[in-house]
Formats: C-alpha cells, sequence, structure tokens
C-alpha cells in the first residue's frame, strides 16, 4: 500500500526516532513493503519511516530504483561506524519535492543495522549509496538536508515552500 508521504515544515520530520523493538513479525514486513511501494511511486533512492509519519529508525533504500532486487536494502536501528572521504553531489528528499541542492557527503560509509528478522549485519557503500545512507540516517535523528546547505540557500527554499503552502500546493 502506498502511503502518504510528509512533507516538509510537519514537526514529525524533524523529531529524533525512536529504536524498533519489534522484528520478525507481519506488521514490520507489511510497513518496509509499504515503504518500497511508496518510494517506487515517487521516484526515490531512499525512504525514513518519519517520511510516512513512524518515528521509527528504519530506513529503506534502493540504488537501483526497483531494476535489481539484490539492490533492496532495509536498515533497523542502523549506526555508522566508519566515514571516509568526501564527495559532493546533488541531493533531493521526497519530503522535499522539487528542490534540489549539492551536498557534502562522506564518499564511503560501513553501516551496521539489523534486518526484519532482527539479525545484525554490516554493509559498505560508496558513491551514491553513501550519500542514501547518510541521507536517511540523518531523518532517523529529526535532520534534513537542508541541514547540510548554507542558510542563505536554506532560507531561499524555505521562503518558496512557505509561498507554496499559502497557495495550497504543499500539504
Ligand atoms: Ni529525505
Amino acid at each position: 500500500m502506498i502511503r502518504k508521504i510528509v512533507k516538509y515544515g510537519d514537526p514529525v520530520l524533524e523529531t529524533p526516532c525512536d529504536p524498533l523493538e519489534e522484528f520478525d513479525t507481519e506488521e514490520l514486513q507489511q510497513l518496509v513493503d509499504d515503504m518500497f511501494e511508496t518510494m517506487y511511486d515517487a521516484g526515490g533512492v531512499g525512504l525514513a519511516a518519519p517520511q510516512i509519519g513512524l518515528l521509527k529508525r528504519l530506513t529503506v533504500i534502493d540504488c537501483s530504483c526497483g531494476e535489481d532486487p539484490d539492490e533492496k536494502l532495509v536498515f533497523i536501528n542502523p549506526e555508522i561506524l566508519v566515514t571516509e572521504g568526501k564527495q559532493i553531489g546533488e541531493e533531493g528528499c521526497l519530503s522535499i519535492p522539487g528542490f534540489r541542492e549539492d551536498v557534502k557527503r562522506a564518499q564511503k560509509v560501513i553501516v551496521r543495522a539489523q534486518d526484519t528478522k532482527g539479525e545484525t549485519f554490516e554493509i559498505e557503500g560508496e558513491d551514491l549509496l553513501a550519500r542514501a545512507i547518510l541521507h536517511e540516517n540523518d531523518h532517523l535523528d529529526g535532520i534534513l538536508f537542508l541541514r547540510h546547505i548554507s542558510a542563505l540557500k536554506r532560507e531561499m527554499i524555505k521562503r518558496k515552500i512557505r509561498k507554496l503552502r499559502n497557495k495550497g500546493e504543499w500539504d
């Protein structure tokens, strides 16, 4: 089921999430399936639980946009263990549609997380995958990519969003 994606301005996006503690349930599998479906429908490569209004430490990522099942990744209670290097590239967010800006991120990350069964795993990501992991992880701490751009650009985007909201084009 496609869920509604929460847009910038909703406090749920700027609230730190709680750890997920129940694993291996039908509800969790359904939630993960819904998150992938919602993300593919919106054309994104990552989605975090708070973006569908749920304050839990859960993200899904698929840098192949649904092309390669091996690239479907689920991260529960993720922890970034190592970051290395840097990359600068354009970033967007399904909760801030229509706005993209260059963001500096680590080029490589090692992350530890749990899967839907509660099993712990570690994975190394580079380039786009590293960017997606870091972006989605930020969501779990209530941090949006706007935090990583200049104050001037951030204010400009906020102003444009305010106008859209006043016209009823942002909800
Ligand atoms: Ni995002």
